[in-house]
């Protein structure tokens, strides 16, 4: 395992569109526990392809309650509101408030190409909503509720 480097805002590849993963091999494997470790390490609660310069439809998770490796994830349903603060490991030191579903569900493969369902809550669901954005070029910066503005995270918060 290694720590990757961690793609930054003005770097053009967290704006391009991933592909899907179609190979579930040795190297898949690597990716994920590499980008686990990563984001682990920064630390953070989500980690995408894209952040470490990867361009395939790959997340790696963990809201506190165990890591989640999604790989072609698609959002097939959501429900209710939230309103949060929101940071991003591409972000450093950033934080700003973004509308997101109270709960969504994800269905998406694991390493060995099983497709899964995951649902998420509150920080959970924006979690997912986060990283699978990711993977079409978006950033939360982009969806900040209209009137605020990125905000510099305090380091009492940090
Ligand atoms: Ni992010």
């Amino acid at each position: 395992m290694a720590i990757r480097n961690i793609r930054e805002d003005g770097d053009p590849i967290l704006r391009k569109k991933s592909r899907p993963v179609t190979e579930f091999n040795e190297r898949l494997f690597e990716l994920l526990d590499d980008m686990a470790e990563t984001m682990y390490e920064a630390p953070g609660v989500g980690l995408a392809g894209p952040q470490v310069g990867v361009l395939r439809r790959v997340v790696v998770m963990d809201v506190g309650d165990g890591l989640i490796e999604l790989i072609n994830p698609e959002i097939t349903k959501i429900d209710g509101e939230q309103v949060g603060e929101e940071g991003c490991l591409s972000l450093p030191g950033l934080c700003g408030l973004v509308s997101r579903p109270k709960t969504v569900q994800v269905k998406a493969q694991n390493r060995e190409g099983k497709w899964c369902l995951y649902k998420g809550e509150d920080l959970k669901a924006r979690c997912f909503c986060h990283e699978i954005d990711h993977l079409d070029g978006i950033l939360y910066k982009d969806k900040l509720v209209e009137g605020t503005f990125l905000q510099k995270v305090t380091e009492a918060e940090e």
